[in-house]
């Protein structure tokens, strides 16, 4: 199967064609998304809340995202691998964002870094694309900044709708390939699209972006509990896995499990 390349994402914007991104972080998943056909996988630091069990994306670290990186791209053969920088490895200067993006390049096997942040960020952008980097911004709600932005809250409501369009010009004039906006209001994420050349992402930002992201536990249903009104749950995992491991303990307690045909002699 070809490869996606960034190419094919603004052809793709060119033709109207919407297409859809899912996180994934190890091999089964990144396998069965690849084969679903999702031309973009992201190895978020949203690893942090679904992986490794934290509050917020922010104690989770470059080693904790590498091995996650490498097990999916060593998986996929077709979907373009984009891997999520995390707080702290990329904000103190371009140089900064460089180093970053080149380990998740060299030891992740990554073909695309993402980063959030608008307009401050262009210098950072232009460092990664000008050393042949591929590079997906991340505005509107960005949850490395939760604790600035007040919590979880739509962002680029009224005159912020303005701040929004900037911050979206000057990641694409920086090089960017593409650009998520996360918690925007559907008008302001719909002329965003359409006053750029590049695709954007949209996660609760509406029907009108190039793209939409969900994180896959949200999707599939693992995630317990209420979701954020932007999610759309696709399937029951939690019941599935829930259902299978305790018919598995009743069968071990019954003695029903293994049967003659699991067992060697
Ligand atoms: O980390 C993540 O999963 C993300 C997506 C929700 C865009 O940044
Ligand atoms: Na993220």
């Amino acid at each position: 199967p070809k490869k996606v390349r960034v190419h094919h994402l603004r052809e793709m914007k060119e033709r109207g064609e919407a297409w859809p991104m899912l996180t994934a972080y190890d091999m089964y998943t990144a396998q069965i998304f690849d084969e679903a056909g999702i031309p973009v996988l992201l190895v978020g630091d949203s690893a942090a809340n679904s992986v490794y069990g934290y509050e917020t994306s922010i104690p989770v670290t470059v080693e904790d995202l590498l091995p996650l990186v490498r097990a999916v791209t060593r998986s996929v053969s077709r979907s373009l691998v984009v891997a999520d920088l995390p707080f702290g490895s990329y904000q103190l200067s371009p140089e900064q964002a460089l180093e970053t993006s080149v380990r998740f390049m060299k030891e992740g096997l990554a073909h695309a870094v993402k980063l959030e942040g608008g307009r401050k960020f262009a210098p950072h952008v232009e460092a990664l694309t000008s050393a042949g980097i591929p590079v997906m911004g991340h505005i509107g709600f960005t949850p490395q900044s939760e604790h600035n932005l007040g919590g979880y809250r739509v962002q680029g409501r009224g005159e912020a709708g303005h701040e929004l369009l900037a911050d979206a010009l000057a990641l694409q004039e920086a090089g960017a390939f593409s650009v998520v906006m996360e918690m925007v209001p559907a008008e302001v994420a719909k002329q965003i699209t359409h006053e750029l050349t590049i695709p954007t992402v949209g996660i609760g930002a509406g029907p009108d972006c190039d793209a939409q992201v969900l994180v896959w536990q949200d999707m599939a249903g693992l995630r317990r509990g209420k979701a954020p009104r932007f999610v759309k749950r696709y399937a029951d995992m939690a019941g599935v896995l829930s259902e299978a491991a305790s018919t598995f303990a009743a069968e071990v307690r019954g003695g029903e499990f293994p049967a003659p045909e699991h067992a060697f002699h």
